[in-house]
């Protein structure tokens, strides 16, 4: 176990990342609950995490699934009780397992009391919470899109302005130069700190700063200085990690965000790897090939970026994004192999790694009708094609590559009826592949994915240069091979991926002959030439 009174001590760590609504059902209602998560601790203990990012539990009317908050201090009905939190925060932390809150701090739901109260006039006190601009209704203020589709500016006609809103109507931005509002998150942070959760997880909290007069809405000036009043007046009283999401952090602003110094937050999750196989300027909607090369230097620029002088996150999948393995492995041909050749690519650098559920059982996307899917992105995007003429066909095949609920399918626990997450209907279906892809099946194969992984998260803590070590990309310019280099004091690591189903010719450098291998996704490790997917990691103990 980490001893987790020391600072830093989230540096040796993996967080597991839950999606509460598909995790596990105790009640037959078809969604997941807090009990749920309770009783599969048995099974995150096996896999050796050290953290749960638990996405929102808090009271929501579920139009984002929790990411529209009505209450920060109240659970869920849908997810149990407070007793319920407490009891999980008790029995995750007897396992040396803590629990990492998904705040929302960007926005609330239109549900949240404030902003009921902002709603009955502009002079009520809690209208300043949220922003407003003066229009007309046949003008807006600007022309700022939702992310989920439509205009960012709802009108409200009694008050004769309108609310801004980066994401639905029904999650109204808060407005962060209002210094009340921002003792009201601190002293809810406290409050969560106080009933003994570990860590936050910051939700799209790059836009906090927003200036919509300026079309800013990522990154405005006010950020950092937001940042270091947050974390001034709440996470530094405790010895927590954090992890922001900041889709459009640079390295330079990476550096400040996990700046040494714990000023601001831990880490932040940024997304430009997981960008690289969409087409350049278009939507998220628009893919391309994964460029292989272009890949390994991302990582590159951002290990060097990060070593010594920040901390990254590591990751490739969450409930936002569609199923690494069907997305950049093989789930036809070589199921295992991928699986495990991306999570030892990924767990071999420098960081915090996060494995979203289901992706240590090599989980995969799935092809629904589109009656069947409920994630409020798809559907918004299906009307707005619709309307604009584009074939049914494409329209599905994107939704089948990039929908959200890809990830959010229910886990699958083992080969019973719905997987064994529900004994009702499950709120959204069970990928029909349980049958085979579950985790009773990995568990009873020592050779599984889940082994993998379990390996990689007791490796970071066992061997210094997982944590501290400098990177060295090798074979830069190499089509299907990922080769990277890790040094600290006397420890070396080489990490080799075979990107790719067809077999490459390649020797162990004379240097690692004799080297320990210490994971593999084949059973034997023959010096020269490596196989469809093949991935090791190399450990020498010298000095060089
Ligand atoms: C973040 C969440 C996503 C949510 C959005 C709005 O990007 O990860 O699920 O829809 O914020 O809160």
């Amino acid at each position: 176990m980490l001893d987790k009174t020391k600072q830093g001590w989230w540096k040796k760590a993996t967080a597991y990342q839950i999606y509460p609504k598909s995790f596990q059902d105790t009640t037959g209602k078809g969604t997941g609950d807090l009990q749920g998560i309770i009783s599969r601790l048995d099974y995150l203990e096996k896999l050796g995490i050290d953290v749960i990012w638990l996405s929102p539990v808090c009271a929501s009317p579920q139009v984002d699934n929790g990411y529209d908050i009505s209450d920060y201090r109240a659970i869920d009905p849908m997810y149990g009780t407070l007793d319920d939190m407490k009891e999980l925060i008790a029995k995750a932390k007897e396992r040396g397992i803590g629990i990492m809150l998904d705040l929302v701090l960007n926005h609330s739901s239109d549900q949240h009391n404030w902003f009921k109260e902002a709603l009955k006039s502009r002079d009520n006190p809690y209208h300043d919470y949220y922003v407003w601009r003066e229009g007309t209704p046949e003008s807006y203020p600007n022309d700022m899109k939702s992310v989920f589709g439509g205009p960012a500016w709802t009108y409200v006609p009694h008050l004769g302005q309108y609310y801004f809103h980066q994401f639905a109507p029904q999650q109204p931005d808060l407005h962060w130069d209002n210094p009340t509002l921002r003792r009201e998150l601190y002293d809810m942070i406290l409050w969560w700190m106080d009933l003994g959760v570990e860590g936050f997880r910051l939700d799209v909290i790059d836009q906090i700063a927003k200036e919509p007069d300026l079309h800013i809405t990522g990154n405005g000036p006010k950020l950092h200085s937001f940042l270091r009043e947050l974390s001034a007046e709440t996470f530094q009283k405790g010895c927590l990690v954090t992890v922001g999401e900041a889709w459009g952090a640079t390295p330079e602003r990476a550096q400040l965000y996990s700046a040494p110094d714990g000023s601001e937050l831990s880490m932040v999750f940024q997304f430009e790897h997981m960008c690289l196989d969409l087409e350049p300027g278009k939507s998220k909607w628009e893919i391309r090939p994964l460029p292989l090369v272009e890949l390994k230097k991302n990582f590159e620029k951002w290990q060097h970026a990060l070593h010594n002088c920040g901390f990254g996150s590591l990751f490739l999948n969450n409930h936002d994004l569609p199923r690494i393995l069907s997305r950049w492995g093989d789930p036809q041909n070589y199921p295992a192999e991928s699986a495990k050749l991306l999570a030892i690519m990924l767990h071999g650098m420098e960081g915090m790694p996060y494995i979203y559920q289901g992706e240590e059982l090599g989980m995969t996307n799935i092809r629904l009708p589109i009656e069947a899917y409920k994630d409020l992105e798809i559907l918004n995007m299906y009307k707005e094609r619709k309307a604009a003429g584009i074939p049914e066909e494409q329209i599905m095949e994107s939704i089948y590559q990039r929908g959200r609920d890809n990830a959010r399918t229910p886990m699958q626990w083992d080969s019973s009826p719905q997987a064994g997450f529900t004994t009702g209907t499950p709120w959204l279906p069970v990928n029909p592949n349980y049958t085979e892809i579950n985790a009773e099946n990995r568990l009873a194969d020592p050779n599984s994915v889940f082994y993998t992984y379990a390996t990689l998260i007791r490796l970071r803590k066992q061997y210094e240069v997982f944590v501290k070590g400098d990177f060295t990309l090798l074979e830069k310019d190499h089509p299907h091979l990922f080769v990277y280099q890790r040094h600290y004091q006397h420890e070396n690591l080489l990490v080799v991926c075979n990107f790719g189903g067809t077999a490459t010719e390649w020797s162990l450098p004379p240097y690692w002959h004799g080297a320990t291998c210490l994971v593999q996704n084949y059973q034997d490790t023959p010096v020269n030439g490596l196989r469809p997917w093949e991935a090791r990691i190399y450990f020498k103990n010298e000095v060089n």
